[in-house]
C-alpha cells in the first residue's frame, strides 16, 4: 500500500520494504510467548555462549529483555560499548535496526551483530531516505551553498545516511553530544544540514547554541524550500521526528503541573520545542537516569520519554515519585518488537551454530559511515 508520501505502509513484522531502514519480517520459528521456561532458556543459552556473546540493551527495551543485557545504555553508550568488545564473536543488539547497523560498522569483520527481530526499525530513521538526502544535496548545490554546508546526522538514521555525512565532511551525533557535534560542524562550515530529527536539531541549536528560531529552516523533502530560503538559513532541519516523543505537547506539561503540584518536568530533546521550553530539565536517556538518581528522596518527577524506561525508573527509585508526562500510554512499538521469545530464539540458534538475523552493512557504506562515526567518537 502506498501512502501520499510515497512510503509504503506495512503491518509491523509483515511483508518487506527494501527501502525501509527497518528491514523485513522475522523468519524465525519462535517459542510461544506463554512458555513459562523462557527465562531459564535465555539464561542457559547465555551461559552456553559465555564470552563469545555480548548482549547490548537500549534503555527503551522491555524489562523481560533488559534483564539479559550485559550493558544497558543510550545509543551513544551502546555504540561505544560495541566498539570496545573486539573479543565477542556475537553482539546481540536489543534495540532497533539503526543501532545494530552502527554496531556492525564499529565492530571487527569477524564479529557478527544480531538483531533478534528484523522488524525492529525506527520510524524517524525512515523519514530520511538516501535518495531524498542526495536530492537535497543537489538542491543545495544548485543554490550555490553546498560547499558551505556540513551534514550532521542523528544516530537515529540508516547507515547510508551516516555514510553520506562521512563522504561530505560531516559527522554523527546522539542526544548526549548534539551540542558538541554542532559546535564542531560550525567550525568546519557556515551552515549545517541536520538529519533527520528536526526537534533535536532545533532544541540544540536554539537552546544550547544561541541560534534563533529564524536561523532554523525546516527542509521538507516533498516540498523543498526555495534557494533564497536555503541561503538565509543557518541550520537546515530535516522534517523528521520521533513518533513517540512527538506525542508530548505543551498541554501535557501544563496538565501534569496542575495534577502534581511541585513536580519537576524532565524531557528528552526529541520532544517538540514548545514542550522542551516548558520543561525544567532536558537531556538524553542517560541524562534522565542520572538526574533521577541524583534527585532527593521525596521529590516528584514527570518524565517525557519512552514508557518502558519511565516505568523502570519508577521501580529503580521507589523513594521518589516518577510519573509519565502524558496521560496516554506511549511505548516505542518497534523497540517493543524485541521480546523474550525473539531473544530466546536468537540465542538458542547461536548455541546451535546458526547465526540468525545478522545485520551487515556493505564495505563502502561501512567505510564512510565509520568516517562519520569516528569523527563523533573523537569529539572533545
Ligand atoms: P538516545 O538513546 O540517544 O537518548 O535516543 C533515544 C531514542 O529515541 C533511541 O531510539
Ligand atoms: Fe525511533 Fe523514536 Fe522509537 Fe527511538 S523512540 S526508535 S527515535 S521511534
Amino acid at each position: 500500500m502506498a501512502t501520499q508520501t510515497g512510503l509504503p505502509l506495512f503491518v509491523l513484522g509483515q511483508d518487506t520494504d527494501p527501502h525501509s531502514e527497518k528491514g523485513v519480517d522475522c523468519p524465525g520459528e519462535l517459542p510461544a510467548a506463554s512458555d513459562p521456561g523462557l527465562v531459564e532458556r535465555a539464561r542457559k543459552a547465555k551461559e552456553a555462549l559465555g564470552d563469545r556473546l555480548f548482549v547490548l540493551g537500549h534503555h527503551y527495551q522491555r524489562d523481560e529483555v533488559i534483564q539479559f543485557a550485559d550493558v544497558t545504555g543510550d545509543s551513544f553508550k551502546l555504540a561505544q560499548q560495541a566498539a570496545a568488545r573486539p573479543e565477542a564473536e556475537y553482539i546481540v543488539f536489543c534495540g532497533v535496526h539503526f543501532m545494530a547497523e552502527s554496531a556492525d560498522i564499529l565492530t571487527g569483520d569477524a564479529q557478527k551483530v544480531i538483531l533478534p527481530d528484523l522488524a525492529a526499525g525506527c520510524s524517524m530513521a525512515d523519514m530520511a531516505t538516501f535518495d531524498q538526502v542526495e536530492e537535497a544535496w543537489e538542491i543545495l548545490e544548485d543554490a550555490g551553498i553546498a560547499d558551505t554546508v556540513v551534514p550532521v546526522t542523528y544516530m537515529n538514521s540508516s547507515a547510508d545516511i551516516k555514510a553520506f555525512c562521512g563522504r561530505h565532511g560531516g559527522t554523527v551525533c546522539t542526544s548526549s553530544n548534539a551540542k558538541r557535534a554542532l559546535e564542531w560542524a560550525f567550525e568546519q562550515g557556515e551552515k549545517v544540514l541536520f538529519l533527520p530529527d528536526q526537534h533535536l536539531g532545533r532544541n540544540t541549536a536554539v537552546l544550547e547554541m544561541g541560534l534563533s528560531l529564524e536561523d532554523c529552516l525546516v527542509y521538507n523533502p516533498h516540498r523543498p524550500p526555495s534557494a533564497e530560503e536555503l541561503r538565509r538559513a543557518k541550520i537546515i532541519l530535516w522534517k523528521g521526528h520521533c513518533s513517540v516523543h512527538g506525542r508530548f505537547t505543551a498541554d501535557s506539561v501544563d496538565d501534569v503541573r496542575r495534577r502534581i503540584p511541585g513536580v519537576n518536568v524532565l524531557v528528552h530533546p526529541e520532544c517538540k520545542h514548545e514542550v522542551v521550553l516548558k520543561a525544567d530539565h532536558v537531556g538524553s536517556t542517560e541524562y534522565i537516569i542520572k538526574k533521577l538518581a541524583e534527585a532527593p528522596a521525596g521529590s516528584k518527577w514527570a518524565v517525557g520519554t519512552e514508557l518502558n524506561l519511565v516505568k523502570r525508573l519508577g521501580q529503580m527509585f521507589p523513594d521518589k515519585s516518577v510519573s509519565f508526562l502524558d496521560k496516554t500510554v506511549c511505548y516505542c512499538s518497534t523497540m517493543n518488537r524485541i521480546d523474550l521469545p525473539h531473544l530466546v530464539w536468537a540465542l538458542e540458534s547461536l548455541v546451535l551454530g546458526e547465526v540468525v538475523n545478522q545485520i551487515t552493512v556493505d564495505a563502502d557504506t561501512t567505510h564512510w559511515a565509520k568516517v562519520a562515526l569516528d569523527r563523533m567518537l573523537a569529539l572533545p
